[in-house]
């Protein structure tokens, strides 16, 4: 037997900026993004969610101009593709054709970029469009929810929804850049800019205190947006997910493990029960849920601990409940638990979901003991029926 054992070390960089108004003149993040010298102009296509350029009618308008005055270094493609944002887009490949298309009709190369801007479903397409192109496109990326600014907008994955199982399909790659624009929340609907908060809520009560204790006094302040609380939350949460990534030994999720998703075995599950009627980051609010309530029950944190992050997690607008978590299966099972082998599916390998242990630590267990389980929807149900997404 001969072998070769080949092994490949690369090294991945990108800034994840935090600014009002991109594209303003006098902003000076993007130019500072890209201050070396082009030998020639970079081709760039831009798709923007329709839930956007709805409410920022101008927007296209400015991003064509902005490149007009950056001939040196930039070529824009048009058109400007708008294409529908939101979890039902994500559901087939058709978003993702007008990406490839308009890319195979315009010849890009594999130096050209695609600037993304919209919501995590936005910028899941696109990401997984510019992965496949050429084999990699530069990703720009520029989240314009809550959710994406502090989570799936910065991090290294992408997809699609496919054959009945959220993000079935879907790349590794990380992005060039990514500009959060605070200015884009103010157009945000009450459900996304709470469920957004979500993201926060989870990686505070598995990694940091200190967080958990600033969602919990600020929370009147950020359901009423207050802006300095909010983007100080959106930016301590986004720094909490990048040093995850790089500093917890598996950016590419080769293992089981995955502590960035705590609350999402139910998650996935309840947003697909519900036809995405729940949005991500609301059916990750409920996902918390369960599983601060089950940690709960098993020891991890103490009746005042769970409590106090329910009571934090109404707060700021996050539901608790939502009917879907009643609903049968043919064989009379709640649908819901089935989330738990689709989640280890998904992760491959033995089955993984971590709990918090106490508020800003974690620990990772190999089951969930249904009888229990049981036991938490029927707490959850009679103490929060009310709190639905
Ligand atoms: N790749 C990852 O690592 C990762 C991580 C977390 C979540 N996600 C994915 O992100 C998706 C959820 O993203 P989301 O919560 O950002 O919501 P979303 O992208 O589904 O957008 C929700 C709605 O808000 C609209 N919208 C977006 N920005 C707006 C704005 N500024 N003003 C008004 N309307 C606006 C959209 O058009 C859409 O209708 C899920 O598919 C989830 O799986 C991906
Ligand atoms: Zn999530």
């Amino acid at each position: 037997m001969n072998v070769i054992r080949q092994k490949i070390k690369v090294a991945y960089e990108y800034p994840v900026y935090f600014t009002r108004g991109l594209f303003t003149d006098g902003n000076p993040t993007f130019d500072t993004c890209f201050k070396s010298a082009a030998a020639e102009p970079h081709k760039v296509m831009v798709c923007i969610d329709q839930g956007v350029a709805r409410v920022w009618p101008g927007l296209a308008r400015d991003i064509e101009m902005f490149f007009a005055a950056r001939p040196s270094r930039f070529e824009l493609i048009l058109p400007i593709l708008r294409l529908a944002g939101g979890e039902a887009a994500k559901k087939d490949w058709r978003q993702v054709n007008k990406i490839l298309e308009l890319a195979a009709e315009r010849q890009v190369c594999r130096h050209s970029f695609l600037l993304a801007v919209g919501g995590g479903s936005l910028l899941d397409m696109a990401g997984l469009a510019a992965s496949l192109i050429h084999r990699g496109l530069r990703l720009l990326r520029m989240p314009t929810t809550v959710l994406a600014q502090c989570d799936g907008g910065i991090g290294v994955k992408n997809g699609i929804d496919r054959y009945g199982a959220k993000n079935f399909l879907g790349t590794f790659a990380p992005p060039t850049a990514v500009f959060n624009d605070f200015d884009f929340l103010a157009t945000l609907p009450t459900a996304y800019w709470c469920g957004g908060l979500a993201e926060a809520f989870k990686v505070a009560l598995i990694k940091d205190a200190e967080l958990f204790e600033s969602l919990l006094a600020g929370a009147d302040r950020l359901r009423r947006r207050e802006p300095k609380t909010a983007a100080a939350v959106i930016e301590k949460t986004a720094r909490l997910h990048l040093d995850h990534i790089r500093d917890g030994g598996d950016p590419f999720e080769f293992g089981s493990a995955r502590p960035l998703d705590f609350g999402h075995w139910a998650a996935h599950k309840l947003e697909t029960l519900s036809g995405y009627r729940v949005g991500h980051g609301q059916a990750v609010a409920v996902g918390i849920a369960i599983d601060t309530c089950y940690a709960s029950r098993q020891g991890l944190l103490d009746a005042d601990q769970r409590d106090r992050i329910l009571k934090a997690m109404r707060q700021v607008g996050l539901p608790l409940w939502a009917p879907e978590l009643r609903q049968t299966d043919e064989s009379g099972d709640l649908a819901i638990l089935a989330g738990i082998e689709e989640f280890r599916q998904h992760l491959g390998g033995r089955l993984a979901i971590t709990l918090p242990k106490g508020i800003g630590d974690r620990i990772e267990v190999h089951e969930i003991k249904r009888a229990a389980l049981h036991d938490v929807l029927d707490f959850l149900e009679a103490s929060y029926a009310e709190c639905t997404p």
